[in-house]
């Protein structure tokens, strides 16, 4: 391997790197959309106690891991388990499992990059025609922009850890949180901007049922970029000196408070540019609204600020978002760079071109998945539907292997690591925190209740998904 392990310059740029991870396309529209249609507050209040109470502990535990093994994922748990071979497993599962949702991430992101220039060059009025995104995602330009994709995240992870991960997301996440506010301002001050307030943050308790309860738990666990082995990975760029549970508390709350503030922005956007909405509308699913309605909601705009300022301000939305997501494609392929690195001896370049190669394949196998290809488009069936190769991935990795990982974790720390191990990585760089009623509530939930949820969620999942029984909701 290329001398010793690399390290992250600062907190700041830790904080912001893992922050960058966990602030995605999720936070700007999947958690509004989801948080509006399933009790508004009521949703809200459940969501941040999911975030304190289950997540925080299990980042705790990724990041512990990282930074007391100084290895990628498979490293980890292989040498902190003394070569164990269930445990060698689980490792590889956490080098797979980013890999292959950096498949399906990278193709959305793709897609962002392309309305991103599409506005910018001024056809949002062909954006915002209902036809568009069908086509636009089985036309050949989506291999143009995916070259474009690909070299960004190739260009930020050659630079390495700091010269690379941290300069990027010391760039791209104040111009986010810019872009946020200033978009939120923007649109706060619309008229009729308030019904959007209110639709968003209105309780409403009658509708949280176990569905909305695991969608939240859900939701709150992917957000946070957690079973993915991105927070042992990048634990495991800083050093013995670094506040653990200080800096995951401040990744936790920026997550947070990006998804609570892009509710701001998104609602009232649509109630106020749109005030004739049909609230139907919104049950679509949450990513294929930023292609096929938000582009309707921005072009509205120009009845008051021109098609000018429609097009900028549809512009700074897809920047904002594609800035979002490309803080977390890298994350999350510099998970399998990180183990090719540590475990193959190779060198960054060679390695982050492996990865480029296999990611390049399965990718635009992915993206041939919406008619452009019947093999991809018709891949499998399950519990009755017909799944594209796209879909496949998305329901494996994402939905379904997420929270078996997080249920690993936490059984691997308290029952293999040991609990007197992850208090003493704990604690150094953070002595305040040792016997705090916190650690005392770490310690008791990650050996106790958050494995029994996340393997509740997991054999949930396998039931819907692939079998068509409802456990739970
Ligand atoms: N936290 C991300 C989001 O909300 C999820 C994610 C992280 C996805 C890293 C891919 C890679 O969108």
């Amino acid at each position: 391997m290329a001398g010793s392990r690399e390290q992250f310059g600062s907190k700041l740029g830790f904080i912001l790197a893992a922050a960058g991870s966990a602030v995605g396309i999720g936070n700007l529209v999947g958690f509004p959309v989801g948080a509006a249609k399933n009790g508004g507050g009521a949703f809200l209040l459940m969501y941040a106690i999911f975030v304190a109470f289950i997540c925080l502990p299990v980042m705790l535990a990724e990041m512990s891991v990282g930074r007391n093994s100084q290895k990628d994922p498979l490293g980890a748990l292989t040498s902190l388990s003394g070569g164990n071979r269930g445990w060698r497993i689980a490792g590889w599962l956490s080098i797979v499992t980013p890999f292959m949702i950096a498949v399906f991430y990278s193709v959305i992101t793709v897609w962002i990059f392309g309305y991103l220039f599409e506005s910018v060059t001024g056809n949002l009025d062909l954006l915002a025609q209902p036809e568009t995104f069908g086509s636009f995602i089985t036309g050949s330009s989506i291999f143009a922009y995916m070259a474009g994709v690909l070299a960004i995240v190739y260009f930020i992870l050659q630079g390495g850890v700091k010269q690379g991960i941290e300069k990027a997301a010391k760039i791209l996440m104040p111009a986010l949180f810019i872009m946020l506010v200033g978009l939120v301002i923007f649109v706060l001050t619309r008229d009729n901007a308030m019904a959007g307030v209110e639709f968003y943050l209105v309780p409403d308790f009658e509708k949280i049922d176990a569905a909305v309860v695991n969608g939240a738990l859900s939701q709150a666990f992917f957000s946070l970029s957690l079973g993915m082995g991105i927070m042992i990975t990048y634990g495991s760029y800083i050093d013995k000196k670094a506040d653990i549970p200080g800096s995951a508390k401040l990744v936790a709350l920026t997550d947070t408070a990006v998804a609570f503030t892009a509710g701001l922005m998104i609602l009232p956007a649509i109630f106020s540019f749109n005030p004739n909405i049909n609230t139907e509308e919104l049950s679509e699913s949450s990513i294929s609204m930023i292609f096929s309605f938000l582009p309707q909601i921005f072009l509205e705009l120009q009845t008051s600020i021109g098609y000018f300022g429609a097009s900028l301000v549809a512009s700074i939305f897809f920047l904002l978002v594609f800035f979002a997501a490309i803080t977390s494609l890298v994350s999350i392929f510099e998970v399998p760079v990180a183990a090719l690195m540590s475990e193959k001896n190779m060198d960054r370049k060679p390695a982050l071109l492996t990865c480029g190669v296999l990611l390049i394949a399965l990718s635009v196998m992915c993206a041939l998945s919406f008619g452009f290809v019947q093999f991809f488009t018709s891949f499998i069936s399950y519990a009755g539907s017909e799944k594209s190769f796209f879909d496949l991935v998305y329901d494996v990795f994402y939905d379904t292997i997420l929270p078996l990982n997080g249920f690993l974790i936490c059984i691997f720390v308290i029952y293999r690591w040991k609990k007197t191990n992850f208090n003493a990585e704990l604690d150094s760089g953070a002595p305040a925190f040792k016997k705090s009623l916190f650690e005392r509530y770490v310690n008791f939930s990650v050996g106790t209740f958050i494995p029994v949820i996340l393997l509740v969620i997991f054999i949930n999942t396998v039931a819907q998904k692939y079998f068509g029984m409802a456990l739970i909701g």
